[in-house]
């Protein structure tokens, strides 16, 4: 048994006339008129709960897709019994047959099941075609194969034997369980985050967001027919607190794979802490949070790319990305005609309901994000530091709309470009040419955040000088690019300071989070 290297899922391109555009429009359809019920699925059974909650589409909060049934204390302490009961006969299992499971998982992913992921993203993330397809296809399949490639490569790295000695390491899963918490704004990443420890033999608690439980729940499906065992991922919808609480005070955690807020990340690594005489061992923590990502324009910079870089970091996803763009800086030489290109660009962005799949954008993911992106945007309105250049409308009559949205700061430490907004509002800070070094430093430590950066120019001296500068600044860093749409084995993901622990997803490296090595001597 051995893996090849594999190579990156490619995307399908659903123009006019292609036979995928009309097979996702059929699913499209086919899961609109299908009203679903998602329970939780603990030791493989379903298991529904009497506190229930509506799943919405965001582009029309009136259209209810499914009923999700959420967990509290109860479901957490059956959950953790299925996950201990089947964990020594997962961790036990030759890997090969591990991996040929997630092989086959990465397989139904990209063939039957990709109209499902794709169409189930779309609607109830609000995502487009192209956005679903690149992340809930492409890069969730590209997750599970270039994982198992990886960890036949870190069981094949073995220590130095001299004669009369056999040297050997390890690998063994954790003992415990791994508690995954997943965010709305990636499929693949939700996948991810308990696919990738239990790749190693681990078992996980998964608690998806709300927000996106029904792309979620597709997954644990095509689990299922892969071949996953019962009990090895165990999918726990819930509030935060309702299901975190009691799984933080259990003395098996052994893990914590989390994306999502700062805030919430916090909150669990302090709980932990506060239990860390509870439990039988250190638990790893690995989490990915926010992000205030930067593009830096150099005077030289090719101004056609910023314009498209722009306006596909911040607006691609409706800036739901943790690595979209939302700050800018831009030399006041090359200001005027970025303004003009950038504004003759975005007025085409087309944005509103995603079953149009001309649209460039869709909805933002619920009454929550809306409301707090629509307060920046006031915000702005009334002050006398920020200006709004294009966009500001919104409106959440039928979905959660949000207009792609430029603003001008006087400041650089206005607040549109200091906090992070998490939705369609970029805001450009228009600098002294002759200030690019002092820019530089501004840029790297006017946010605590390091996740992704861009920097523009075509002078090579200025790009040496900006990566310097800007080396702490983010964990993903691009040159003359958008600072978005990692690709596994291509650009692996993270970020360090308030961004997160820098574990980074889709590599080796964060496998071996969820290993823990046993050296062996042996005599010969
Ligand atoms: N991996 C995602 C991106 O790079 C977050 O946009």
């Amino acid at each position: 048994f051995e893996i090849r290297e594999p190579e990156n899922e490619p995307y399908l391109s659903f123009a006019p006339g292609t036979p995928e555009r009309d097979e996702l429009r059929a699913e499209i359809d086919r899961l609109k008129n299908m009203e679903v019920e998602i329970p939780a699925i603990i030791g493989g059974k379903e298991v529904k709960t009497d506190h229930q909650q509506d799943v919405v589409m965001p582009h029309n909060h009136q259209h209810k897709l499914a009923t999700v049934h959420l967990c509290g204390e109860e479901e957490v302490q059956m959950a953790i019994d299925a996950s201990l009961e089947a964990r020594q006969k997962w961790a036990d299992l030759p890997w090969e047959e591990r991996a040929s499971i997630f092989l086959k998982a990465a397989d139904l992913v990209a063939g039957p099941y990709r109209n499902t992921m794709n169409a189930s993203t779309m609607l109830g993330q609000s995502k487009t075609p192209h956005q679903a397809d690149i992340e809930a296809a492409g890069e969730f399949a590209d997750f599970l194969r270039f994982n198992a490639y990886y960890l036949q490569e870190i069981y094949r790295d073995q220590p130095y034997s001299p004669d009369g000695m056999w040297n050997r390491m390890e690998y063994r899963p954790l003992e415990g369980f791994i508690f995954a918490v997943t965010p709305f704004n990636f499929t693949a990443i939700a996948g991810n985050l308990p696919l990738a420890p239990a790749l190693c033999g681990n078992v996980a608690l998964w608690k998806p967001a709300t927000s996106s439980v029904y792309s979620s729940y597709y997954i644990m499906k095509i689990l299922k027919e892969a071949g996953m065992p019962d009990g090895v991922i165990n999918f726990l919808p819930g509030e935060g607190a309702d299901v975190g609480d009691p799984v933080i005070q259990n003395e098996h955690l052994a893990g914590l794979h989390f994306t999502g807020s700062t805030g919430t990340f916090q909150h669990l690594w302090k709980s932990i802490a506060e239990n860390i005489e509870t439990y039988n061992t250190y638990p790893r923590i690995v989490g990915e949070t926010g992000g205030k990502d930067f593009i830096f324009a150099h005077h030289s910079a090719d101004v056609d790319a910023l314009v498209i870089a722009a306006i596909r970091a911040a607006y691609e996803y409706q800036g739901q990305k943790c690595s979209a763009a939302s700050r800018m800086y831009i030399p006041k030489s090359i200001w005027p005609e970025f303004e003009e290109k950038f504004l003759d660009e975005v007025k085409d962005v087309k944005y509103g309901d995603i079953e149009d799949f001309s649209n460039f954008m869709g909805a933002v993911i619920d009454q929550n994000a809306f409301d707090n992106i629509s307060s920046y945007i006031d915000y702005v309105k009334e002050s006398d530091d920020g200006e709004i250049l294009f966009g500001g409308n919104y409106d959440d009559s039928e979905g959660y709309f949000i207009e792609p949205t430029l603003v001008l700061a006087k400041d650089p430490h206005f607040k549109t470009m200091e906090e992070e907004i998490f939705g369609p509002v970029l805001t450009v800070y228009v600098y002294e040419d002759e200030d690019f070094e002092e820019t530089l430093e501004l840029c790297d430590t006017t946010s605590p955040y390091a996740l992704t950066g861009a920097i523009f120019s075509q002078d090579r001296y200025a790009l040496k000088q900006m990566a310097d500068y800007l080396r702490q600044a983010a964990g993903n860093f691009y040159i003359n690019d958008k600072p978005t749409a990692a690709i596994v084995n291509q650009q692996p993901f993270g970020g360090a300071r308030k961004s997160g622990t820098n574990d980074k997803a889709g590599s080796a490296a964060n496998l071996m989070r969820w290993l823990s090595v046993r050296s062996i001597k042996e005599t010969t």
